[in-house]
This record gives structure tokens, sequence and C-alpha cells, in this order.
């Protein structure tokens, strides 16, 4: 028993990693990043190293699309606008971290691609002329994207959240664009299934750099990293709605259409990534870090293990494990691991 504070429950036995000062975990952690960022760089520029102009048949490009998959394009176009906002907002919270915040550069150029490549979709389908596209790209940018949350840690996983959701987005856009969807053949489009294609396998990309770095944070920082999770799950949004004019009507053509609402949401982006993040249902999570927050120990820390009863935390130290091994993989591929070795965590012992 704990004799200091007789009513609390006798300490549990930490995860070896949690045994070690906060400053120690932060710079493991960064180095982990610093990696990961140098081995997300060296597979985009490897395998989608894609051109919004060059990359794609426009000549074939219909010009007989539905109205909603019309209005999901332009919305998209709109969404995209704001890749220099999410840049520099994030850039300028995470700008402290080597790795995140040259990470968020790349991303940005990733970004940037995706607005060029609904704008061209929107010329060369014919349904807007060059002016409205410009005159709508100018009203767009009078208006200026603001982070939802301050902390680097809160936007991380918004970020987790928002790629996932993206990603299911365009995903789904993609297959109406295959005939298979709401709208029919009409939308059949070999050029714009392509495109989501593309679009989507960046979305995809950017989704698991966020979600390693997540679970990063959570292995590294638990409690820290669950509250931030719970948080912002709460008051999910995806980014501009409330400054994009009319955005409205975008959200409800593409959930008439199946491709995004709060059904998707729910059951494509929050329980997808959860389970990947090796958390439960956001309900368990805040009934975790409630329970863990009435027991803090002499320092005010949680000494209880509350907070891993809504978190498979095993789970999370077995994906970070086999994350080293790749990052230690392509490290020593182009030599990193001799001028710059990567600092292994003390991970548990495996069962025996
Ligand atoms: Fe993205």
């Amino acid at each position: 028993m704990n004799k200091t504070f007789p009513l609390l429950p006798p300490d549990i036995e930490l995860p070896p990693v949690l045994n070690l000062c906060a400053a120690t975990r932060h710079r493991m952690m960064e180095e982990a990043v610093v990696s990961l960022y140098r081995w997300y760089v060296a597979r985009s520029q490897e395998n989608r190293n894609w051109n919004p102009d060059t990359s794609l048949d426009w000549q074939n490009f219909s010009e007989s699309h539905s109205d909603e998959v019309h209005v999901a394009i332009e919305g998209f176009f709109a969404v995209e606008q704001y890749v220099p906002d999410y840049t520099s907002k994030l850039l300028s919270k995470v700008r402290e971290s080597h790795g995140r915040s040259h990470f968020q550069l790349r991303w940005g150029s990733e970004g940037q691609k995706h607005m060029e490549l609904w704008r061209n979709a929107i010329l060369v389908g014919k349904r807007r002329k060059a002016d409205w596209v410009r005159e709508y790209g100018e009203q767009l940018r009078n208006e200026e994207w603001n982070l939802p949350w301050d902390d680097p840690v809160h936007m991380l996983f918004y970020t987790v959240f928002q790629e996932r959701a993206t990603q299911v987005n365009y995903l789904n856009l993609g297959l109406i664009a295959k005939g298979n969807g709401a709208t029919g053949e009409q939308d059949r489009d070999p050029v714009l299934a392509e495109a989501c294609r593309l679009i989507a396998a960046d979305e995809a990309a950017h989704y698991h750099f966020f979600l390693e770095c997540a679970r990063l944070n959570l292995y590294f920082f638990p409690r820290r990293s669950l509250e931030a999770m719970a948080d912002v799950l709460r008051h999910f949004a995806m980014p501009a709605g409330n400054i994009i004019p009319n955005f409205a009507n975008f959200a409800e053509t593409v959930m008439k259409i199946g491709v995004y609402g709060p059904r998707h949401f729910s059951r494509d982006v929050a329980k997808v990534a959860l389970e990947q993040l090796g958390a439960k249902a956001l309900r368990a999570v805040e009934e975790g870090i409630k329970k863990s927050r009435n027991i803090p120990d002499e320092f005010g820390l949680f000494r209880s293990g509350a907070i891993f009863e809504s978190l498979n935390y095993q789970g999370v130290e077995q994906k970070v494990k086999q994350l080293y091994g790749r990052l230690r993989a392509y490290n020593s591929e182009v030599g990193r691991h001799l001028v710059e070795p990567l600092t292994e965590p003390p991970f548990s012992p495996e069962p025996a």
C-alpha cells in the first residue's frame, strides 16, 4: 500500500519508458519524428511525385458530370485553397520541432498540388469560366483560416482525424468516378477516378505520418495525448467550413451522394483511427481520463492504471517498436545510422 496516501491504490508497474524523465522522452520522440519525416520525404519523392498539369489526361476529362459531382469538386477546390494558411499556421506552432516543422513544409507542397488539380478540373470541366474561378479563389483567400487548437499535441490529433476524413472523401468520389456511386453512369470518368486515386494516396500518406506521430505521443506521453485526443474528437469539424461561402450546400451534397457525412466520420474515420491508435471509443477514453484525474500522486502526476483502461498501451508500444524497426532500416539504407544513430527507448520485454 502507498503509505503516504493510504486511500490510493498500490502503484502500478509503469512501462519502462514512462520511468524516464519527460525531457529524455521528449528528445527520443523528436529523434524518431526526424527519422520518420526523412523516410516520408524519400517515399514521397519516389512514389508520389505527380504533377497536376502533366500527370492527368485532361483532354479526356468529362464535361458532363452531374451537378452534385460538380459541387463536390468546387468544394474540394475551396477547402484546398487554404493550404498556405494550414501550412503557415501549423508551422508556427511546431517550429521548434525539427521533424514536425520540416514535414509541414513537405505537406504544404503536396496540398498545393491538390488545389491546382481541382482548379484544373473545374476549368477543364467547362462548367465555369476562368474569370469565375479566379474571382472565387480571391473571395476565398479574403478569408483567413485559423487553427482550431493552439496546442501542437491537439493539432497533431486533429490532423490524424482530418487527414483520414479527407482520404475517405476522395476515395468515395473516386468510386463515383468509376460509375459505382449514387449518381450512376453519368459520372463515370477515368480521368476523375485517376485524380481521386492520386490525391487519396497522398492523403493516406499524410494520415499515416500523423498516425505514427500520434502513436509516438501516446507511447511517450500517454495521459497528455489521450486528453488531447478526447478534446479533439469531442469538437471535430472539417477545416474551413465556417469561412467557405455556401459550405452547407457542399456538405449536404457530399452527404447526399455518399461521399462524406456524419456516418462516414463515425464509422470510417473516428472508429478506424481510434482502433489504429489502440484507443477505445471516446466515452471510454473520457472515463479513463476522469478516473485517473481522481488519484494524483504527490507530484500531481497520475499513478493509477486508470488511464490505461481506455488505451491498449501494449499495442501502442508494439506498433512503436515496429516503427523503430522501419526507421532503423531506412537510416541504415541511407547511412544515417553512422552519423546520427537513433536512440531506442527501453521497450518492455517481450512476454515469455
Ligand atoms: Fe492531406
